[in-house]
């Protein structure tokens, strides 16, 4: 309880000074506010078993290595052995959490779970695919399980660095130093693994997919899955290229061009092949590409950011898909016939798999609701964890593509309250369209995002806000670690 009005101080913050900076700062606060919000969601679900708690391992002789968080700190991973007929199997799972782009927003990264290791929780929950429990997770749930924690800003795939801001960007070698490790610790006896990941983290998973594959012998069955990893190389709804823009600063300043495959930089610019659908063409290796055609944080962030729509005009729609005109839906179905467009040639390739719901939602794996659950999401029948769990050992072709919106009365979308500032999962089913309240506590004090945009337009200094936003963030963190 302590916790949740810390979260909702935290998010009230970081969201009033994401719209007050501007798009400098938003992709990746916003991401924070986004993971935040889903980690709630996930951990209040009322009928749930205690989750799993992992505690956290420090990667040893990391730093030596050059290995280490933008802050120069360790980076860190979460791990449960598996047991029975799964002592041999790997699930590696790569966190999410967006991205930072500029050195601004970088330095502000140090100061998150994002950016250092002295802002991550020391234990994590276990949830959806990386649940041990066999009703939860059925194929996965006796695995070796590893989560590994994100804290370059460059989905695990930069190297460099900033001297002068004293910032590291080492995702590559991060990624090398957890996989040495997890190789000494059993991993290179695995007769099967799979490299996952969500959001930036399942981008990172497409990224290093063959690299992944290439560290196990030719007997090892090695198979990859993005989960809302697919980030589409969109437009926005004022014309602009908001998420092309923010890759670009990505790319450019912690030099992801180093780690990305030559086969598509013989062809294109590094920004296009830090895009999924320049990539998924050059991947080898069996790919599972599970996203929600209506991704939201794509809605929130890529189409209709704050900076591509600055009255404010989209609001209500990004907030509740409900709350649309036609005009508002076509723009979203143009969105997502882009991606399954840019999917068509990936998904006539046998090893692949493909799971696009028509959802808004966005990391679908991780959620004990989304994954495996009575009311979980389906298409033809097929929750996500069955479908996953059908194309990795080969029971099935699994090529799932949804009808389009809003055909699907099994989506678990994730709605934005905006009037009381709460996030609600709206749950539609056949008969109802009640919308079930399922997190945060009512007590509080916290600000409504229309009070946030008002306090916006008083508060024209952001050098006061930056001071006041890092000293909520680390109260926020301390109480939560
Ligand atoms: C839908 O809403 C947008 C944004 O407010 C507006 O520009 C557009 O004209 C509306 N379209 C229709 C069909 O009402």
């Amino acid at each position: 309880m302590r916790m949740n009005v810390f979260v909702i101080a935290a998010l009230a913050f970081v969201s009033l000074v994401s719209v007050i900076d501007g798009s400098e700062h938003q992709p990746q606060l916003s991401e924070f506010v986004n993971d935040a919000l889903f980690s709630s969601v996930s951990s209040k679900q009322p009928s749930q078993p205690q989750p799993l708690m992992v505690p956290i391992t420090v990667i040893n002789g990391a730093a030596a290595k050059g290995a280490v968080c933008l802050d120069g700190t360790s980076p860190a991973y979460h791990f449960h052995p598996g047991s029975g007929s799964g002592a041999n199997s790997w699930l590696i799972h790569l966190e999410g959490g967006g991205w930072c782009n500029t050195i601004r927003n970088c330095v502000f990264r140090k100061t998150t779970r994002r950016g250092s290791f002295k802002f991550m929780e020391k234990t994590l929950p276990f949830t959806g695919i990386l649940s041990n429990k066999p009703e939860e997770n059925p194929d996965f749930f006796n695995w070796n399980r590893v989560k590994i924690r994100y804290c370059d800003g460059a989905s695990f795939a930069g190297d460099s660095q900033n001297e002068a801001n004293q910032l590291q960007f080492r995702g590559q070698k991060i990624w090398l130093a957890a996989i040495e490790e997890l190789m000494s610790k059993g991993m290179q006896k695995a007769n099967q693994a799979l490299l996952s990941g969500c959001s930036a983290g399942g981008l990172a998973s497409i990224i290093h997919c063959d690299e992944f594959g290439s560290m196990f012998p030719k007997s090892t069955k090695v198979k990859c899955l993005s989960d809302a990893g697919f980030f589409l190389d969109a437009v926005d709804v004022s014309g602009g290229h908001t998420l092309r823009n923010m890759f670009g600063g990505v790319v450019t300043l912690q030099e992801v061009q180093k780690n990305l495959p030559k086969s598509c930089l013989n062809q294109l610019d590094p920004t296009s092949c830090f895009f999924p659908q320049n990539l998924i063409q050059h991947v080898q290796t069996p790919l599972f590409l599970l996203n929600a055609a209506y991704d939201a944080w794509q809605v929130q962030e890529s189409l209709a950011p704050h900076s591509a729509d600055p009255s404010g005009s989209w609001n209500d729609c990004k907030a509740n898909h409900a709350r649309c005109n036609s005009s508002q839906i076509q723009f979203f179905q143009d969105f997502r016939n882009q991606m399954l467009n840019d999917v068509k040639d990936f998904s006539r390739s046998s090893p692949t798999g493909l799971f696009i719901n028509s959802c808004f939602a966005h990391c679908q794996s991780e959620r004990q609701d989304t994954w495996f659950a009575d009311d979980s999401p389906l298409i033809n029948d097929m929750p996500v964890a069955i479908a996953v769990g059908d194309w990795f050992f080969d029971r099935k072709t699994i090529k799932a593509i949804d009808c389009a919106y809003p055909c699907d009365t099994t989506c678990h979308n994730l709605v934005f309250n905006v009037a009381r500032s709460t996030v609600v999962d709206s749950h539609e089913s056949d008969d109802t369209s009640t919308t079930t309240t399922m997190i945060y506590s009512s007590q509080s004090s916290r600000l409504t995002f229309p009070a946030l945009y008002l306090l916006s337009a008083l508060f024209p200094t952001s050098m006061f806000l930056l001071h006041l936003r890092v000293e909520v963030l680390s109260r926020f963190f301390s109480h939560s670690t």
